[in-house]
């Protein structure tokens, strides 16, 4: 397909993400990179919706560790169960925060990330890595967000041999 993605600018977040998932998706097939499928995909999550800071942690010998992300630079690693990323990785299930300030143990990589959405990729029933997107507005996520980022966790489970 052509690298350029169609992104209507008066479309609902829902309707955005609708239109966004299958562009992924054929962006990527195909293509066995993990690293380069991932690269484009933050990419695409940044182009549509502008977030602050969107990206993937890989499970790495028993830590998270940073892989292809868009935004200001961010945490190398984190340890299993902590902050947001490491609590989604440990419950094996999504995590929305609307103010980080409240996550007991948030780990601020910026001062400017407000809220968060952390959502697992499992491959056989193990995260093999999170989606972390980050806001810098206060409760910036919602259920359309959570089911279209879910959706998106399935296909980049595939990417993952
Ligand atoms: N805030 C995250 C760390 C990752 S960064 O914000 C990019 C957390 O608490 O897991």
């Amino acid at each position: 397909m052509a690298e350029e993605l169609i992104l209507d600018a008066q479309l609902t977040k829902a309707e955005k993400y609708r239109q966004l998932l299958p562009q992924i998706e054929a962006l990527t097939t195909g293509e066995p990179d993990l690293v380069a499928n991932l690269a484009n995909t933050m990419g695409a999550l940044k182009q549509a919706f502008g977030f602050f800071w969107v990206g993937a942690y890989l499970v790495k010998d028993n830590e998270l560790v940073l892989g292809p992300f868009q935004g200001p630079i961010a945490c190398t690693r984190i340890r299993h169960g902590k902050g947001v990323c490491g609590a989604s990785w440990a419950q094996a299930k999504t995590l929305l925060v609307p103010d980080v300030e409240q996550f007991p143990g948030h780990i601020a990589c910026s001062s400017d990330s407000k809220s968060e959405i952390v959502v697992p990729v499992l491959k056989d029933n193990q995260v093999v890595m999170v989606l972390d997107v980050d806001s810098n507005q206060l409760n910036d996520f919602d259920q359309d967000d959570q089911r279209y980022l879910e959706e998106l966790a399935q296909l980049m489970a595939q990417w993952f041999v």
